[in-house]
């Protein structure tokens, strides 16, 4: 297996630093623009190896033609937020990064499959699939499981229980209007209904959405990286070792949920060959409207990257 990391800023590095520690790979590439960024990086979190007994390459560099032949390329270039900016203020700028780290990539392993990290998520995912030209089952965008994770994270912080008790399911865009499911949470099998009153519930969901900015507010020079590292490397070991696991990844819709043409997040599937079904739930009408609503502001999103795309090559 051989991994490529673009980018080797916070979200790239602690990336391949998890994957290296957990053994996911047998060679890791850090590609950067920044000369000696990855370089440094890389041979820093090679050195770490003979204290973990695990045995993989990792090499930094600032050339594609050494990501050739990945099976997997996670996509983080771009800039991070600063306080006050939503995800969609960082669109002109990663949309030409991203442009040109997925063409690149794309060049030297056209059988890769694509996990997109840079924000703003859905919209990059969306890039990724028109320039590589890849099928929906090889381009897919990590935000459900972070943003899960962080909703687990806060309803375990309320009632004082264990992270591992607590099941839930964010879905929709990774945006202010993301839809956490309440009726598919869970705390060891109780629903979280049963266990908390609405209005604490609701706060609980608010944070959520506002999880990314939470940590934005604190950082204040960049926004949040080893929730989402983490986060992509639980999906590249569900790819890895084929789990087939149910996780909540960005994916092209073309009918499901009502919803075509459109990067939204939903429930899928995670195998060896990328996403092998994506998940139909039944929703309620007005989990549904979310929803909708959150893949109108993917798709606002969309449109507006297009405009600027078309204006940047005229
Ligand atoms: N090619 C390769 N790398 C690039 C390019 C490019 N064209 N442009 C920028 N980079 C690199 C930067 O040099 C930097 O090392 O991308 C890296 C980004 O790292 P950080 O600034 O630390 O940002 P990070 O916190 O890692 O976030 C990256 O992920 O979560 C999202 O919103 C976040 O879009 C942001 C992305």
């Amino acid at each position: 297996m051989k991994l490529t990391v673009i980018g080797a800023g916070n979200v790239g590095a602690t990336t391949a630093h998890i994957a290296a520690v957990r053994g996911v790979a047998r060679e890791i590439v850090l590609l950067d623009i920044v000369e000696g960024i990855p370089q440094g990086k890389a041979l820093d979190i090679y050195e770490s190896l003979p204290i973990l007994g695990q045995d993989c390459r990792v090499i930094g560099t600032n050339d594609y033609a050494d990501t050739a032949n990945s099976d997997i390329v996670v996509i983080t270039a771009g800039v991070p937020r600063k306080p006050g900016m939503s995800r969609d203020d960082l669109l002109s700028t990663n949309a030409g990064i991203v442009k040109s780290c997925a063409e690149q990539a794309f060049a030297y392993s056209p059988s890769a499959l694509f996990i997109v990290v840079s924000n703003p998520l859905d919209t990059m995912t969306y890039l990724t699939l028109k320039v590589t030209g890849l099928p929906r089952e090889r381009v897919l965008g990590m935000a459900g499981v972070l943003d899960t994770a962080r909703f687990r994270s806060f309803i375990a912080m309320e009632l004082g229980v264990s992270v591992k008790d607590v099941s839930a399911f964010v879905l929709g865009g990774h945006g202010d209007s993301m839809v956490p499911l309440i009726r598919y949470t869970t705390v060891a099998g109780i629903p979280l209904a049963e266990l908390l009153p609405s209005d604490r519930i609701q706060a609980l969901v608010q944070r959520t959405r506002d999880g990314g900015a939470e940590i934005v507010q604190y950082l204040k020079t960049g926004s949040a990286y080893y929730a989402p590292a983490t986060a992509v490397v639980e999906m590249l070991e569900a790819i890895v070792h084929d789990r087939k696991q149910i996780l909540p990844c960005a994916v092209l819709l073309q009918g499901e949920y009502g919803l075509s043409d459109v990067v939204c997040g939903v429930p899928v599937k995670l195998g060896r060959n990328g996403v092998e079904e994506i998940l139909s739930i039944e929703l309620t009408a007005e989990e549904l409207e979310a929803l909708h609503r959150s893949a109108a502001d993917v798709r606002r999103t969309i449109e507006r990257m297009e405009t600027l795309l078309a204006q940047q090559s005229s």
